[in-house]
């Protein structure tokens, strides 16, 4: 399928975070060396996208700016030196941007500056814009190759359904990271949120036995009987979390021995004991992949005792979303609802789908932009 680019696309475009979003109609990028340009399909809305984009969450990036985070998209055209996508092409458009000569300075693409020198110059001058827009220019390899015709086709998969590996992925790249095996017992804290959720739906798919807390009861049955409609098999109980550390763990540690933890809490949720309850269930030897924001994540000598290992985990590796697609397209998640409930959004209705993204939050649940 080959695409001429028009000379203008629509853009939504934060002028800066007084002035909020407009719609925009700019010159389309063009490709270059090193570069895609994709015709974005479906572009991921985060439940805190409108609080970085209020000022709210202080997260660091120039202005005026195209927002964004991960898409779907074609590629539209390429730059000479790519070797392996072709034009037409379905991909993940990755938000993880690495410098080329040193791949350590990162940073996500229209939402953090990453904070180092390299990773500000690089949102600044080259990859400035994210994708909110009809057309987008990204890195070459941050276009990772989808299947159309087995997950489309043979599948079942929609764009939409496809557009929650923004979800997935982050857990995904946690529990890689701690080398989640199948069999094993993860708690993921807090289950009931929309990276939480995507956490119990990625281990339970890697074979483990899930331990969900969460501090809503109703939220937690909700989330039991989704993973339950298209797993009935998988091992899922929940926990609530009372605020009580010690009671807490008592009720963890009645359901045997627990691997690893799996933590995804907000910033406002950064003094809770739910996490340092998690750890210290932990049998000896036992993992915790930390990608949320908590202040006192363990209780120190329980911690050395029994030789926990921690690990920080910022989003995922480029392996990991190639691991990914292959699990996708081995058929290991389900499709449609049993999946995820999208809610859609036109660019121009952006004040709405930024709002009904901060309330459509939980397992199997997503707000996304049809640009
Ligand atoms: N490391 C990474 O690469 C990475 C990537 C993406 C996101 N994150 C982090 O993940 C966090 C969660 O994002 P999200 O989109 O999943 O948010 P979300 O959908 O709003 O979910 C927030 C979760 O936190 C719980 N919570 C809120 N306040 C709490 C408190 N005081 N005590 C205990 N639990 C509390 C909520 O419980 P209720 O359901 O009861 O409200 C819900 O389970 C983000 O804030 C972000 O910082 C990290």
């Amino acid at each position: 399928m080959a695409f001429k680019l028009p000379a203008q696309h629509h853009v939504l475009q934060l002028q800066s975070i007084e002035a909020g979003f407009q719609l925009k109609e700019v010159p389309t990028p063009q490709p270059g060396l090193g570069n895609a340009i994709i015709r974005i399909e479906a572009s991921g809305i985060i439940s805190y996208h409108r609080e970085v984009y209020n000022g709210d969450r202080h997260y660091s990036f120039p202005t005026p700016i195209v927002g964004g985070i991960s898409a779907i998209g074609r590629i539209a055209a390429l730059g000479p030196d790519s070797t392996a996508l072709k034009e037409g092409q379905l991909v993940y458009v990755d938000c993880v941007i690495h410098a080329r000569d040193d791949p350590d300075t990162l940073f996500l693409s229209a939402l953090h500056d990453g904070g180092a020198e390299g990773s500000k110059k690089l949102i600044r001058d080259v990859w400035r814009d994210g994708s909110f827009a009809e057309y987008a220019r990204f890195p070459l390899e941050n276009c990772i190759s989808l299947d159309e015709s087995r997950l489309c086709g043979s599948l079942g998969y929609s764009i939409a359904d496809l557009m929650y590996m923004n979800y997935l992925l982050v857990p995904f790249g946690g529990l890689r990271d701690i080398k989640l095996e199948p069999g094993e017992t993860i708690v993921v804290t807090p289950a009931t949120g929309g990276y939480g959720g995507a956490g119990v739906q990625v281990a339970i798919a890697m074979g483990a036995r899930v331990i969900a807390m969460g501090r809503n009861e109703e939220k937690l049955v909700v989330l039991k009987e989704h993973v339950l409609n298209s797993s009935p098999n998988a091992q899922i109980e929940t926990v609530k979390i009372t605020g009580d550390e010690a009671a807490d763990l008592a009720t963890l540690q009645s359901f045997g021995a627990i691997d690893a933890v799996l933590d995804l809490t907000p910033p406002q949720g950064s003094k809770s004991s739910h996490l340092r309850s998690a750890t210290s269930a932990l049998r000896r030897n036992g993992r915790v992949s930390l990608m949320g924001f908590v202040e006192q994540p363990v209780v120190p000598w329980t911690f050395v005792a029994k030789n926990i290992t921690i690990r920080g985990k910022l989003m995922y590796e480029r392996e990991d979303m190639l691991q990914f697609v292959k699990m996708l397209e081995r058929g290991l998640f389900p499709h449609g609802k049993a999946l995820v409930d999208t809610k859609s959004f036109q660019l121009s209705d952006w004040k709405a789908a930024l709002d009904v993204a901060s309330e459509h939050t939980g397992i199997g649940k997503q707000v996304i932009f049809i640009p």
